[in-house]
């Protein structure tokens, strides 16, 4: 059975990250690139955490919110168990309507919207290219030689 696809906003995004979660390998890049497509969700609004390298996103009371990301067409359920691993408890997985930057349309998906403590999220946005630049480098290290369950 094919897994519900999955929007994906925040360190996920980094593509040797995210091939590292789904293959316990950061260099299958080729492979998950196949995967991805540039999307946005509207509705919601996306904070850095207060002292933390990721975001969250939140339900927004302005229907202009939007946040931007990618459609990540997983296809193992073994994949979809490592990304829920990853994640944590502090966020859970919400039905969402994603829509393709490419041509408009939309599709079903889920998406970990933010279920910890309200008062760690910041009002400062969080940037892709900062974490990439940044922060990245050290996430590898840090998780390289270890797997996540699936
Ligand atoms: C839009 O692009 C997606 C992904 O490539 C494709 O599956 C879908 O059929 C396209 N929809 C339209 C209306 O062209």
């Amino acid at each position: 059975m094919q897994p519900r696809p999955l929007f994906v906003y925040g360190t996920l995004r980094a593509l040797p990250l995210l091939a590292w979660a789904l293959t316990g390998d950061p260099g299958e890049i080729d492979m998950v690139k196949a995967l991805v497509k540039a999307a946005t969700v509207s509705g919601y609004n996306r904070f850095r955490l207060h002292h933390c390298d990721y975001p969250a996103v939140v339900a927004s009371s302005s229907s202009e919110s939007q946040v931007d990301g990618y459609l990540l067409n997983l296809e193992t359920l073994s994949q979809r168990r490592k990304l829920d691993d990853f994640e944590g408890e502090t966020y859970v997985s919400t039905a969402v309507v994603v829509k393709l930057n490419e041509n408009g349309s939309t599709v079903e998906a889920d998406m970990y919207t933010w279920d910890g403590d309200a008062q760690q999220l910041s009002d400062k946005p969080w940037s892709l290219e900062w974490f990439i630049q940044e922060r990245l480098k050290d996430w590898i290290e840090i998780f390289v030689g270890m797997e996540l369950v699936g």
